[in-house]
């Protein structure tokens, strides 16, 4: 039970460090929170126009939900890897550091299934990258790409990681909900559109 906690203050721990805020701020361009969106993640970076950055918090963002589960794994093993993705996950959309607000948690679940199952997280991608290329939306993008997963760690009968999975789906759809809403009125913003 100790390292449950333990995995789980370590995920959320490095899952709080909010790297658009950081690298935004560090850029000179202000808080990336009353920009666009206001979201910390890297589609709204990328509404500053900064390509480079918004890569870098997308890389951040999921490397530290991937380091998370990794480390873990290796100090406590493959139960305690998963429980640091959960941390690592809630960590980005509840940080410390923003008095437990935060993003919408696309890029860490990315990391986190990385770190636990890299050839979902390889369809997790392709899916993610179809459907943008396709829409132009960013959010529609995420909202399909992660109703996948969890459907297809239950179908190769990965229960523990179904699980953990459908939580963090469940609570990406319910941070997107604002974005589910402008997707169906019609008036969300497409990748790299202002405002
Ligand atoms: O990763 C978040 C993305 O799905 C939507 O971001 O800024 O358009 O709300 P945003």
């Amino acid at each position: 039970a100790s390292l449950v906690v333990a995995a789980l203050v370590l995920g959320y721990l490095l899952g709080s460090i909010p790297f658009g805020l950081i690298l935004t701020r560090f850029a000179g361009l202000g808080d990336i929170r009353s920009i666009g969106s206001g979201n910390i993640g890297a589609t709204n970076v990328l509404r500053t126009g900064n390509k480079k950055l918004a890569a870098a918090t997308l890389i951040g963002d999921a490397l530290k939900g991937t380091v998370a589960v990794l480390v873990a794994g290796h100090l406590w093993g493959p139960e305690a890897a998963i429980f640091a993705g959960l941390g690592a996950f809630l960590g980005h959309i509840f940080s410390i550091w923003l008095r437990f607000k935060g993003g919408k948690g696309v890029a860490t679940y990315l990391g986190v299934l990385i770190g636990l199952a890299w050839p979902i997280a390889l369809l997790f991608a392709v899916v993610w990258i179809a459907v943008a290329y396709i829409s132009r939306y960013s959010s529609l993008a995420a909202l399909v790409a992660s109703v996948v997963v969890p459907i297809v760690l239950f179908a190769i009968g990965d229960i523990p990681k179904g699980l953990l999975f459908a939580v963090l789906s469940l609570i990406l759809i319910v941070k997107h909900r604002a974005n589910i809403g402008r997707l169906l009125g019609g008036t969300e913003s497409r990748i790299g559109q202002k405002g």
